[in-house]
């Protein structure tokens, strides 16, 4: 294992003049929050009178929310439908700073996941969504096309919904054009992401791909295998409480977490890649980027609902 590199110093403009395409599954986190004073008499289940609706932006619109909450300049790109939701979504978005580019699929329900949440407590979660037509991720691709040259690095963010039924072909025009690719995976079948800079699969995700390990050698033999096969710069495994570990040609870098207090994980994931392809397109070095990435990731973990980190809270 190497050591952490000295600190490399940059500016705040060079984090502004930053652009990531972020390309892939977005969704609309909804919450409705409620009392629960009875059960229903048509079935034995509670019954929520609701008194509070709130909104987010999910999955891939949240991970270009965290490259504009550190001063960078995302695009998103995404596949959505024509109903409430996308309205919603593109409305949340545009009030972001994230430029928007939707395709648009007249028979997709936009991913919805809806939560009920009566005395502080989840008791059920909703969730709507379809798989795109073939005829709008063309739509997709051709956006794509047209907005790469004018972004630095491009980011894809699977959520195993369908957008990125294309990505083959997507990220091929990426590296034509010399850009770097940065993955954040899901399913098992990871050879579509062939030839990307770097993926970013969580504990779990890893598993489902490689298989269990027994201790940090055999895991980096095995993620240098995956590497090789799928012809890739670097594997970065995000370890939850056990940190990160990044496996490029030099071996691997491990960082233990950089989390103070623990309060909230979801998002930390988004998080990760969204500061390191800010980073990357603002020139800086991926492993440079990563210990960032790690100080971003323990900055969120430590906030309650939000999940973004602002320039300060990461460079300061
Ligand atoms: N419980 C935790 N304690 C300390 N640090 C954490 C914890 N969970 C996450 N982190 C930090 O956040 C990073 C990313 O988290 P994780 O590996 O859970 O990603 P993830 O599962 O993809 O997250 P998500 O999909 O919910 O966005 C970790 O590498 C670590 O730095
Ligand atoms: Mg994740």
């Amino acid at each position: 294992m190497t050591q952490i590199p000295s600190v490399y110093t940059f500016s705040k403009d060079s984090i502004a003049q930053a652009k990531v395409l972020v390309v892939g599954d977005a969704m609309l986190d909804r919450y409705w929050y409620g009392n629960v004073d009875r059960i229903s008499p048509e079935a034995p289940v509670p019954v929520m009178r609701v008194t509070r609706i709130e909104e987010r932006i999910g999955a891939a619109a949240n991970v270009a929310f965290n490259v504009v909450s550190m001063g960078g300049q995302a695009s998103l790109l995404s596949v959505v439908g024509m109903d409430d939701a996308s309205r919603k979504l593109e409305d949340l978005v545009s009030q972001t700073g994230i430029q928007s580019h939707f395709a648009h699929d007249p028979q997709l329900q936009t991913t919805v996941k809806l939560r009920a949440i009566g005395r502080q407590q989840q008791l059920l979660r909703m969730d709507f969504e379809s798989i795109p037509k073939t005829d709008t991720l063309k739509v997709q691709t051709k956006l794509f096309s047209s907005l790469l040259p004018l972004h630095d690095v491009v980011l894809f963010s699977d959520y195993a919904k369908g957008g990125l039924g294309h990505i083959v072909d997507m990220i091929s025009i990426a590296r034509q054009a010399g850009k770097a690719v940065l993955v954040d995976p899901k399913g098992t079948d990871y050879t579509m992401y062939r030839d990307a800079t770097v993926i970013t699969p969580n504990k779990n995700e890893m598993q489902a791909v490689v298989g269990n390990w027994r201790d940090d050698d055999e895991l980096s033999t095995k993620a240098q295998n995956l590497r090789k096969q799928l012809n890739l710069q670097a594997v970065l495994v995000t370890r939850g409480d056990e940190g990160m570990s990044l496996f490029d040609d030099q071996g691997a870098f491990h960082l233990p977490t950089q989390a103070l207090e623990v309060f909230d994980v979801t998002g930390a994931g988004d998080t990760v890649i969204a500061t390191i392809a800010t980073l990357v397109a603002a020139k800086i070095p991926l492993r440079q980027a990563i210990a960032f990435a790690n100080k971003a990731a323990g900055v969120v973990v430590g906030k309650f609902g939000t999940s973004t980190a602002s320039y300060e809270e990461i460079f300061a």
